[in-house]
């Protein structure tokens, strides 16, 4: 279902300068910024991948701003720049143990301010008089708006006098900042387009963008804007001797500034309040995806230098986009405790909201026709804060060709061929069909218990009925909580096997990771698997975490089990059953294994005299050997038990694996 490259190449390209399109000419995006950058970023790193895709045409070939007709072009006095972006804490530090290479022993104080999301602007003042206003460009060259920036209200077209600052007044003062359209005014202007039945525009930065580069001011003064500095330019640098002067400057003057700007001497405060940002930045009057961290010392900032179109002392912090794009490579279906079909959506692992994330729960068979999610498509993914990542939407352009309609109920049966499902009332999920919510939940508990898994003595058929109809059980970690006052009470329970099973139990909180791992009934997760699994993860957080490509890097795990695995962990069900498990004290511990069989793989086939197929098994793993079912290209043995069948002989002379006998098989035990 991989759409080849060289289409998808053309695909995105296309639906790109559609975007693009959107965004500049008719100011109105059909969609966010992160879902823009994660197609964008897709592009590019196809041709980065097969630069024999790329076109001379391609939107990543695109450099700088192309500067509109229709503005006089003006030059800016020093370069207006952009900043490197950071994204956490460590990217922070890096910064400053760069700085700090460069300036050994310099003072620490950083100044930091909100990254105000419009478009940069510079205004010169001459003599206190505005006379020129000047779009960022391409940075050395920018476009004369002058006219339609007298307009904002908020941009004073004489700068006030107020004491110990009246030297801004004299000679050229350059005060840069942001234009932006504020939240509040957004609104009422889509409000009224709304009632208007005219068309609403995508967001504040492309409405205010656009609005700033019309060619009649009349337009833009129709448009509420609003301007807020962030910088004050003198010809003697030394009029501006911090960058917390600068804007207790712009104060003085008459600029807007945002009052949240503060110094902080230490990164930890830095970080603190790049926090207490995150948590108020919604309620700020205007949109912002993060922050600017500069060197305070504007002597120290300019020694400091520039790399590219960036200057080293100062960075953006930008906050980890809600959004991101990705490719369905399945949907899985998880069964849950209660019995309820849960499908989940399996994609390329992206990192939304700085996590990553491979899978979100598509909930329902409805919530799939509804958005439509097939196998294949592209989506946006969608996460804030702690909020469980959820599909959002499917970017129907680039939808392959063969992706087929999720037929739901051909899935499960497909999936679970020895199942039947229902769906009763007015019930959105489709369930086990009689499982009446107690039936998984009985097999789940007696698979937990059972030799091959935990094996808990006297926790078996009869006796898990009993717990579960009793509502003692109402998941499997219930069995911990179980006390002998619970179980005297049941018809089933004397004096002596309600001690004896609770005592069972007790003596299992501390198992093996692999049994652990088994015991939760993941489908396609046996025995081997399990023990694979344990091996290469240590721990159940750990698993927990992996991705679709870390496990199918262990050997014999394919994509079915991989997906399978990935889906379990997704469902709400299950990690809450996880927590409820480690609540209750049930710690899997891990604990290599190792014998003279360690690193060698056996498949026994036919029936041996000694022993049956799982004693062998279990002998073969306690000496760290492992016990394979079919004869791969890594077995090392094939023990015969009986006589072999030509085929599986000759599989095995392939792979160049040993045939022995049963004798031969006890000697290496
Ligand atoms: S200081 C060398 N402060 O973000 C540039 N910039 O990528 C120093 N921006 O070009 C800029 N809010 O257009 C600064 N409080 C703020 C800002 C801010 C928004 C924009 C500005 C700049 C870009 C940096």
């Amino acid at each position: 279902m991989q759409v080849p490259p060289k289409k998808r190449v053309v695909e995105l390209r296309e639906l790109l300068n559609t975007y693009n399109y959107e965004y500049h000419v008719n100011d109105a995006s059909s969609v966010s910024d992160a879902v823009y950058d994660g197609l964008f970023n897709e592009l590019k790193q196809l041709e980065a991948k097969h630069p024999e895709l790329i076109t001379q045409d391609s939107i990543t070939q695109r450099v700088g701003n192309e500067l509109k007709d229709g503005f006089q072009k003006i030059a800016h006095s020093t370069r207006m720049l952009s900043l490197n972006d950071v994204f956490d804490v460590e990217d922070v530090r890096a910064w400053v143990v760069r700085i700090d290479k460069l300036l050994p022993g310099h003072k620490h104080e950083f100044f930091a301010d909100v990254k105000m999301d419009g478009l940069a602007c510079a205004l010169v003042y001459q003599d206190g008089v505005l006379v020129q206003a000047v779009t960022r460009g391409d940075s050395y060259i920018g476009e004369d708006v002058t006219n339609n920036v007298r307009t904002i209200k908020n941009v004073p077209l004489r700068l006030r006098s107020e004491d110990g600052f009246t030297q801004f007044l004299a000679g050229r003062t350059e005060i840069r900042g942001e234009i932006v359209m504020l939240k509040h005014d957004f609104a009422a202007l889509n409000a009224k387009r709304r009632k208007n039945g005219d068309p609403e525009f995508a967001n504040p930065r492309n409405l205010a963008a656009g609005t700033i580069r019309q060619l009649d001011p009349k337009l833009v003064a129709a448009r509420p804007l609003h301007f807020r500095g962030y910088d004050l330019l003198r010809d003697n640098a030394g009029d501006v001797p911090t960058n917390m002067f600068a804007y207790e400057a712009l104060s003085a003057l008459g600029i807007t500034r945002n009052q949240e700007a503060s110094v902080f001497t230490t990164i930890d405060d830095v970080m603190r309040f790049v926090e207490h940002i995150g948590e108020v930045r919604d309620k700020l009057a205007f949109n912002t995806d993060g922050l600017v961290i500069k060197v305070n010392d504007r002597a120290q900032f300019s020694k400091l230098g520039v790399v590219g179109k960036q200057p080293r002392a100062a960075v953006a912090y930008k906050y980890a986009a809600e959004q991101a794009t990705t490719i369905v490579k399945d949907i899985v279906i998880s069964i849950g405790r209660t019995g309820a079909a849960t499908p989940v959506a399996v994609f390329d692992p992206v990192v939304v909201a700085g996590t990553t994330v491979q899978h979100a729960s598509l909930h329902n068979a409805d919530e799939i026709a509804r958005k439509d999610v097939r196998i294949g498509d592209t989506v946006v993914i969608f996460k804030a804060g702690d909020i469980i990542p959820q599909v959002e939407s499917v970017v129907k352009e680039l939808r392959p060709e063969d992706a087929e309609v999720f037929d739901y109920k051909q899935a499960l049966a497909a999936q679970y061929p020895e199942l039947e499902f229902e769906r009763t009332g007015t019930d959105v999920v489709y369930r086990v069909k009689g499982s009446s919510g107690d039936l998984i939940l009985k097999r789940s508990v007696e698979y937990y218990a059972s030799k091959g898994a935990l094996d808990i003595d006297t926790l078996g058929e009869k006796n898990v009925v009993a717990l579960v109809d009793a509502g003692l059980v109402k998941d499997v970690a219930d069995i911990y909580t179980l006390t002998y006052e619970d179980l005297i009470k049941l018809d089933r329970f004397a004096d002596i096997s309600a001690r004896k099973l609770v005592l069972a139990i007790q003596a299992k909180k501390t198992p093996s990771l692999e049994k652990f791992i088994l015991g939760l009934g993941i489908r396609h997760v046996g025995a081997q698997t399990a023990i694979d699994l344990a091996n290469k993860f240590h721990s159940v957080a750990a698993l927990k975490k992996a991705t679709i490509e870390q496990l199918e890097q262990v050997d014999g795990i394919g994509k079915v089990v991989a997906e399978s695995l990935v889906a379990w962990f997704s469902d709400e069900d299950n990690v809450a059953l996880l927590d409820k498990f480690e609540r209750v004290g049930v710690r899997p511990h891990f604990e290599k294994k190792s014998g003279k069989l360690t690193g060698i793989s056996f498949v026994v086939t036919g029936s041996l005299e000694s022993m049956s197929r799982d004693e062998a098994a279990d002998k073969i793993r306690a000496q760290g050997g492992i016990f394979q079912t079919s004869v791969a290209k890594d077995t090392t043995y094939l023990v015969a038990g009986g006589k072999v069948g030509a085929s599986k002989l000759k599989k095995a002379e392939s792979y160049g694996t040993k045939v022995i006998d049963e004798k031969t098989l006890l000697e290496l035990l």
